[in-house]
């Protein structure tokens, strides 16, 4: 069923009972807010667009018997649709706390870290998705049609125009029939709520998933031994003199580790390392051990000029004097490369390195600058 109204007796009907037919002051006099105070929202909003020059050409109520079965069934289908949404945000941050996102080397474990972000993303899209179609499918079922046209004018509004901009807005949200239809509204706050909550979700997550000592430690401890990439163990007759060579700690995680990547570098014959105090013995012979995060950004500082014995970092020109115990005396790094203690075990006649601790000072850039 439906319902028509000409704008012109939409007009006279919005004068309401206490209105004049065109306001306090006569049948040319513009609309005050005492007129506007005496009339219905929906009829201010109608007289107030007259008054600005808008012409209603066409405006029914969906439902113009509230509370039918239909109404209801409409309610309901959009109900489901922020309901949805709502239940996509959760499931977004159970996703984000409990889908595994480690990447393991081939053979030690399941590599479901490579569907994270895309189940991430699609919790995200199914949730605006829900809502999108929820606030669509309420403006075409439940919200009233309406159809309205209006010759564009120049220069501000003036006081009279704001006040009908007001009641319009107004009757906007009155015709979204949230003072009567608490299921949408329920619906509609939990979905946006959630919606709005989820990028804390990073914030929460984080201090579930607590990183623990994490930060101030690596994996080198008493005794650790030092390991190429491919496992096989370190031994000072791998390394020519000038030589140079990543190492890792032989331990599980050891190759993934950000932090603890360390270069080992055996000095030519006749070099010498002025240590930094308390460093003196960190070395082993003619070996050092450096971290190769660079102190400036965190980039790996991996580049060897043998004859000035200088650590280049890539990233940003950085070079670290390994003569100096790694002192950057260029770029932007501002702290020396923490040096590792060393020492070498022997296992079945054979010499190979092992860390003598863990780092004595923090790793990388930033955060670490501190004592
Ligand atoms: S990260 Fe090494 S110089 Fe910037």
């Amino acid at each position: 069923m439906t319902q028509t109204q000409d704008p012109a007796s939409a007009a006279v009907a919005a004068r309401g009972p206490h209105a004049t037919p065109h306001g306090h002051g006569g049948p040319d006099a513009p609309l005050t807010e005492a007129d506007f105070a005496a009339m219905t929202t929906e009829e201010a909003m109608i007289a107030a667009a007259r008054e600005d020059g808008v012409i209603l050409i066409h405006r029914r109520q969906r439902f113009p018997v509230a509370g039918t079965k239909a109404e209801k069934r409409a309610e309901l289908a959009v109900s489901a649709c922020f309901l949805t949404g709502f239940l996509a945000v959760v499931a977004f941050v159970v996703c984000f706390v409990a889908v595994p996102f480690k990447y393991h080397l081939p053979g030690q474990g399941s590599q479901a870290f490579q569907y994270y972000t895309p189940i991430l993303g699609a919790c995200l899209a199914v949730a605006l998705f829900a809502i999108g179609i929820g606030a669509v499918l309420w403006a075409k079922w439940l919200m009233p049609e309406e159809e309205a046209v209006q010759d564009r004018h120049d220069g501000a509004a003036d006081p009279a125009d704001s006040a009908a901009m007001i009641q319009t807005l107004l009757a906007g949200l009155e015709d979204t029939g949230l003072k009567r239809r608490s299921m949408l509204k329920v619906t509609l706050g939990l979905a946006g709520g959630a919606l709005a909550a989820a990028p804390l979700v990073s914030l929460v997550g984080g201090m579930i998933k607590k990183p623990g000592d994490a930060m101030f430690t690596t994996l080198w401890s008493k005794n650790t031994p030092m390991v190429y990439d491919d496992g096989r163990r370190v031994s000072p007759d791998d390394i020519a003199p000038g030589g140079i060579t990543t190492v890792f700690p032989g331990v599980e995680g050891g190759l993934l580790a950000s932090d603890s990547p360390v270069l080992l570098i055996r000095l030519l014959p006749g070099q010498r390392v002025e240590a930094r105090e308390n460093q003196s013995g960190f070395g082993w012979g003619d070996y050092v051990a450096y971290s190769k995060i660079c102190t400036h950004a965190g980039c790996p500082a991996s580049l060897y000029e043998r004859q000035t014995s200088r650590l280049l970092c890539p990233c940003h020109q950085s070079q670290f004097d390994v003569l100096k115990d790694a002192k950057p005396v260029f770029g932007p790094a501002s702290r020396s490369l923490p040096k590792l203690p060393i020492d070498v075990e022997t296992v079945d006649g054979k010499s190979y390195f092992v860390s003598r601790s863990d780092f004595t000072e923090a790793i990388g850039p930033g955060f670490w600058e501190r004592p």
